[in-house]
């Protein structure tokens, strides 16, 4: 996303890929978009597809105790709502059009390291097809992920890393059904959370709470669909429909922040920087909206010798990313069961589910964080946000 913002402004940029096309193009990962993320990638000409394949969804369900109840988005933030379409669709795309634009794009990458991040231009060497190489280039955007070559490059006491762990997992499943429901369902219960998603009329994303450290293997089809059913039961007309399971997987619930995130030339971006729990889905949009602040911190100094916006590039993002924080860690704890949780924490989650769901201000607030915050949210006054109050 980066390389073609940059594309667009004239700034030439060489993408570093570690796995191959296939793989990136294929692994089901994160799958809805907030509305600015949908609006950027329309302004970047790579709405296309996202316009005729891309659900847009204008509440979602909060379902405890067998009652759903509902989140509109469109009574407290008007003409904002989330899009679903799978973040390798959006990566299918990208590859596209950098590719369509002669962009510079390397697979299958090995051996990365990054130096002179604090001289005047800063080094990349790697091995690509066989061949060693070694760019001088001006930045180094570190979008590779928590465990990646450039948050390594780091020194420990150059940065300040926060973090919390979660002691639960999550089972995801993508099954060959039509999703039967049309909004998104996140379910409190029990014997843990449940979140029914989607990612197109023939296909159902849904998730479990699991333990930490928890095998697959221990998890046969027909236990999946009777948790979920189970989980997921309500006393309306909701419907599961189950059909095969062509992917799974179990992912650990983490967040960390890296302040500040940029060292010398290195702007980290993404999960580079930070994490969340999924249970929000913010990671992919923190991430976009990340290299928006970067593509157009560089276009200025690229265009007008100016620094400033670049020297303030980690500030401007951390605002946004301490929100998300926030609120992602918010969603979480509302919505699990903790090993450990005695009744009064659970009397407290409900009476926090109830309150969302039956106040005009919680629920507001609630949709204002899922549909995302505008991209000019960082250095915002404190106002009134809408005529609600
Ligand atoms: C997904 O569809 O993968 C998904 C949706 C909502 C979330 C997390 C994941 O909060």
């Amino acid at each position: 996303m980066l390389s073609h913002l940059l594309h667009l402004r004239g700034i030439e940029s060489v993408v570093l890929e570690k796995h191959p096309r296939a793989y990136i193009e294929r692994r089901v990962r994160a799958g809805v978009l907030e509305q600015g993320t949908v609006d950027l990638l329309e302004q970047a000409g790579l709405g296309e597809r996202l316009r005729r394949e891309g659900m847009i969804h204008h509440g979602i369900q909060l379902r405890f105790d067998g009652s759903t109840h509902r989140i509109a988005f469109e009574e407290s933030t008007p003409g904002r709502g989330i899009t679903v379409y799978g973040q390798q669709e959006v990566i299918k795309d990208l590859i596209q059009a950098r590719l369509r634009a002669g962009g510079a794009l390397h697979f299958s990458v090995e051996q990365v390291n990054v130096g002179d991040l604090g001289g005047p231009l800063a080094t990349i060497s790697f091995v690509h097809e066989g061949a060693e190489r070694e760019l001088k280039c001006d930045f180094i955007a570190g979008c590779d992920g928590s465990h990646g070559v450039s948050r390594q490059a780091i020194p420990n006491d150059a940065i300040n890393v926060f973090e919390r762990t979660y002691p639960y997992a999550w089972l995801g499943i993508l099954a060959r059904a039509a999703p039967l429901h049309e909004e998104l369902v996140y379910a409190y219960h029990d014997r843990g959370f449940a979140l029914f998603s989607m990612r197109s009329p023939e296909l159902t994303r849904l998730y479990l709470q699991v333990e930490p450290g928890e095998c697959l293997e221990s998890w046969s089809d027909e236990r999946i669909w009777s948790e979920l059913r189970v989980r997921l039961a309500s006393n309306d007309d909701f419907r599961l429909n189950e059909g095969p399971i062509i992917e799974r997987s179990i992912t650990g619930m983490r967040s960390s922040v890296v302040e500040p995130m940029q060292y010398g030339r290195l702007y980290l971006a993404g999960d580079s920087a930070h994490i969340v729990p999924p249970t929000g889905a913010k990671g992919m949009n923190l991430a976009i909206a990340d290299v928006r602040v970067l593509a157009d911190a560089m276009a200025a100094y690229y265009a007008l010798g100016d620094h400033a916006a670049l020297a303030r590039y980690s500030q401007t993002c951390l605002e946004r990313v301490w929100r998300a924080e926030h609120f992602s860690w918010w969603m979480t704890s509302m919505l699990h069961r903790a090993p450990g949780d005695d009744a009064f924490q659970q009397r407290l989650q409900r009476s926090q589910l109830q309150y969302v769901v039956r106040s005009r201000a919680a629920s507001a607030s609630l949709a204002e964080n899922y549909v995302g915050l505008p991209s000019d949210w960082a250095g915002k006054a404190p106002e009134r946000l809408n005529s609600h109050f």
